[in-house]
């Protein structure tokens, strides 16, 4: 299963590049927002920048609601830059918006989805990434991930050819419960990806291998 970022922090990206793990970086206006980016250019420039730290898809989502304003955003993000990934809600004009693009080429993430319905109407339009918001739904009192799990089997059983994303990756058990259920791929919070690297038993061995190493220096040293 691949991992992305979900952050449009420039910092966290360079640090979770160094692990050599992350494939790609998914945004929100919400996460952009987090960041002081209030505009379009200033998402431009960030997104430029995180484009030269990561070799692989950048979502980037549309800010506006109605169908032909999402559209006209979806192809001047996605002449951004090659690695650019249009992120467009499952709504009615997001629909009808990925109607549109995807037509043309253009790479679309539907985000927001929250039902096995949507998945099918986004799939059906061609979208690269379909984003179910694991988190947002287990929030709800929902099983988040059974969401994903049922994608999952759409999209095979159909031959769609389109990425299970699994988002709103809360902790490290989703990403478990993700790569259960067949994920393509889970955006993780650089707090989550830190999680995934620790292990309390990897801690005590090294300090008792640290210990050990030690003791026999000394034993050796002795006359
Ligand atoms: O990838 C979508 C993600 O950013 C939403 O996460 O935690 O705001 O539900 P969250």
């Amino acid at each position: 299963m691949e991992l992305f970022l979900d952050t449009a922090n420039l910092e966290e990206i360079r640090q979770a590049v160094r692990l050599g793990v992350i494939s790609g970086v998914t945004t929100n206006p919400s996460l952009a927002a987090k960041e002081g980016i209030g505009d379009l250019e200033a998402y431009k420039s960030a997104v430029l920048e995180i484009a030269r730290l990561v070799h692989g898809p950048i979502s980037v989502e549309v800010t506006a609601l109605d169908a032909e304003g999402m559209v006209a955003q979806a192809r001047d993000i996605a002449a951004w830059h090659p690695q650019v990934v249009v992120k467009l809600p499952s709504t009615v004009a997001g629909f009808q918006a990925m109607a549109v693009v995807c037509k043309e080429g253009i790479r679309v993430n539907q985000t927001l989805c929250f039902s096995l319905n949507q998945a099918l109407l986004g799939a059906r339009l061609g979208v690269a990434f379909i984003s179910p918001f694991v988190g947002r739904l287990d929030d709800e009192g929902h099983q988040g991930m059974a969401l994903v799990a049922d994608i999952v089997h759409l999209v095979r059983r159909y031959a769609y050819p389109t990425k299970v994303l699994a988002a709103s990756i809360r902790h490290p058990l989703h990403v478990v419960e993700a790569m259960r259920v067949g994920a393509d791929i889970a955006t993780v919070p650089f707090k989550v990806l830190m999680q995934m690297t620790h292990h309390p038993l990897t801690d005590v061995g090294i300090q008792r291998f640290t210990q050990d190493w030690e003791k026999a220096g000394l034993a050796r040293s002795r006359p």
